[in-house]
């Protein structure tokens, strides 16, 4: 990466993924600031903004290198009415509005990227889905009879306007690109390791459903690298997944997770009781039974190389970092 200190502004960036890359960046001699509904005392800048108004955090991305749009109400939730919005406009607006800066600007970030998600790929268990692949979800039969349901419907529909709303006006001076991610695997509290490890710790942490549905997951570390990758890749535009090249079969991915944890044994939990789990934990089942076999394409194209492209070495390395932590 360039030797020059960058000015990046994470909007949207006081969540799990902004606090890793926050850290990231900052560490590596990098000026950050962070767009925030309610600034907080942090080593990095953070500055007032609401998603959905003018104002004078705008000054932030004036000549700045980089801008990094993570904003979103967080999808571990159930998608009643009310939370349907919440997820859908907490997404597309601000990308509208700092569409709307940016294409204006004088002096714009050389590079904006904002948040998309792998689960825009259709439910796939018979191949790999790269961004060539154009093979998207929404309405997609899961058997003859059966049509994928309305919560998964209803994610891919966020995804596609989100990167809509990314791509709507041209920004002559500023790349873009949709960060078509898998799910970020943290030793954090709160996220979605802390939560499948609190299971596997339980004695919970079996197959999921019937096993063969695809898990689609990305180190926190080839996460950062990656963006960092991004920042420096000039010819990178557009849709790119961040996903670890191995997407896993759940059967599998539980049982790294479980050896990981030095947890010989998990209670399985079938399809129909992680749907009555999910009703009684305010969460939607799709989170662990859509498969997503999502590959990195662009990014291996391009040559970047990732720390941990299998899950049980970065399953044993979040589990010892857990530890240390604790
Ligand atoms: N984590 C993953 O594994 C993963 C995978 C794929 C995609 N993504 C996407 O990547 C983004 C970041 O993920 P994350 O895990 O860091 O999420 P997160 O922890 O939930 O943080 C998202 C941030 O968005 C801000 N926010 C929430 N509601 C908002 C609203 N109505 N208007 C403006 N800002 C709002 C919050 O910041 P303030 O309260 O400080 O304003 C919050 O810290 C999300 O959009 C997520 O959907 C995440």
């Amino acid at each position: 990466m360039t030797t020059r200190a960058l000015r990046i502004v994470l909007a949207g960036g006081s969540g799990q993924i902004g606090q890793m890359l926050a850290w990231y960046f900052q560490d590596r001699g990098h000026h950050v600031t962070v767009l925030t509904r309610g600034p907080y005392t942090a080593s990095w800048q953070t500055v007032h903004w609401d998603g959905l108004h003018l104002g004078q955090w705008t000054e932030t991305l004036s000549g700045a290198d980089v801008c990094i749009n993570l904003a979103g109400r967080n999808i571990n939730c159930r998608l009643t009415p009310a939370n349907r919005a919440a997820v859908y406009d907490s997404r597309i607006q601000p990308t509208k509005l700092l569409n709307e800066v940016i294409s204006t600007m004088a002096s714009p970030p050389r590079v904006w990227m904002n948040a998309s998600s792998a689960t825009i790929y259709r439910h796939s268990l018979d191949r790999e889905m790269d961004e060539a692949t154009r093979d998207l979800g929404g309405f997609e039969m899961l058997s003859k009879r059966r049509r994928a349901p309305d919560t998964w419907n209803f994610m891919v529909r966020v995804a596609r306007d989100w990167e809509s709303a990314l791509f709507e006006t041209a920004t002559p001076r500023t790349r873009r690109v949709a960060l078509r991610s898998g799910i970020v695997f943290s030793p954090t509290p709160g996220s979605a390791f802390a939560v499948l490890s609190r299971l596997v710790r339980l004695g919970l942490g079996g197959t999921q459903g019937n096993g063969r549905q695809y898990v689609s997951w990305i180190h926190e570390d080839d996460f950062a690298r990656a963006i960092e990758f991004l920042i420096d890749h000039d010819e990178l535009d557009g849709p790119v997944n961040l996903v670890a090249p191995h997407p896993m079969r759940n059967r599998e991915f539980m049982a790294a997770f479980r050896e990981a944890w030095d947890m010989p044994n998990g209670l399985p939990a079938p399809a129909f009781a992680i749907k009555i789990g999910a009703f009684f934990l305010r969460t939607e089942s799709e989170l662990v039974l859509k498969s997503r076999c999502v590959v990195p394409g662009r990014l291996v194209d391009a040559g970047f190389d990732f720390h941990f492209p299998d899950w049980p070495e970065a399953a044993k390395d979040l589990v010892r970092k857990w530890k240390s932590r604790e």
